[in-house]
């Protein structure tokens, strides 16, 4: 499959259209980014890591008749996609207080969350991806009360089939974003899942094993998401 034009430069990604109108290119580039784009680095391996480990994850997702925008892994940092029409919004899902919830609500850090919480966010940058409700997505025509109710089904799915994998692996999955797009009518699954986009916690010694390193400036950013491939068979280079 030929790349053909730049679609979008995400802060870690970039997308290509393709010969065939109903694909995309997605190349996960080694640039790591927080704070809305204020702190940068480019961290090595970091893109190939990524790209091995969502392709391991959507396809895990697939098996579990969650419908994802994977199609196939072309190279170290380049996957082979659907071309979803994306909805402007943010899924969370989380199983265990941290990040945000905790700035915003003052609850304690790491506190289990029994049902998990759910939460919608619109994607906006220069509004710093403002948190958002089921009304607002109607009343501003980001999605319908179908999409709704399809994004949380898939959302909590999705928990069900990764929190026991990554706990079969020794880790907790203590939250994650996920973006949803249609495709000839039918919602799936699109972004990515990697630790760029969730927090993973070691099940014994809660040490992070995701983004908060960077964020925090903890070190050892791609080594812990390279022990996370590692823990879960995903084979890297
Ligand atoms: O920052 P917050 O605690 O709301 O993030 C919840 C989860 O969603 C985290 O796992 C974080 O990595 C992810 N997230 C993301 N992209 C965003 C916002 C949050 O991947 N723009």
């Amino acid at each position: 499959m030929n790349k053909r034009d730049e679609l979008i430069v995400g802060k870690a990604k970039t997308v290509y259209t393709t010969d065939d109108p109903d694909k995309m290119i997605m190349h996960f580039r080694n640039d790591t980014s927080a704070f809305d784009g204020e702190k940068i680095e480019q961290l090595d391996r970091k893109g190939m890591v990524n790209n091995r480990f969502n392709a391991f994850i959507m396809q895990k997702l697939e098996e579990a008749g969650v419908p994802t925008h994977f199609e196939s892994i072309l190279n170290d940092q380049e996957s082979l996609v659907k071309r979803l029409k994306m909805l402007p919004i943010e899924c969370v899902v989380r199983n265990i207080a941290s990040g945000s919830l905790v700035r915003r609500l003052g609850v304690e850090d790491g506190l289990e969350l029994n049902p998990p919480t759910f939460e919608f966010f619109l994607k906006n940058d220069d509004l710093h991806d403002p948190m958002i409700n089921d009304y607002h997505i109607i009343s501003f025509k980001w999605g319908t009360q179908e999409d709704i109710d399809a994004m949380k089904d898939l959302t909590f799915k999705v928990n069900d089939v990764l929190k026991k994998l990554f706990l079969d692996a020794g880790m907790l999955l203590v939250d994650y974003k996920l973006e949803f797009g249609h495709f000839k009518g039918k919602l799936y699954l699109g972004d990515e899942f990697s630790p760029d986009g969730c927090r993973l916690w070691d099940a014994e010694t809660r040490k992070k094993l995701d983004k908060d390193r960077f964020r925090q400036g903890l070190g050892g950013v791609v080594e812990a998401y390279e022990e996370v491939a590692h823990r879960l068979g995903v084979e890297l280079p």
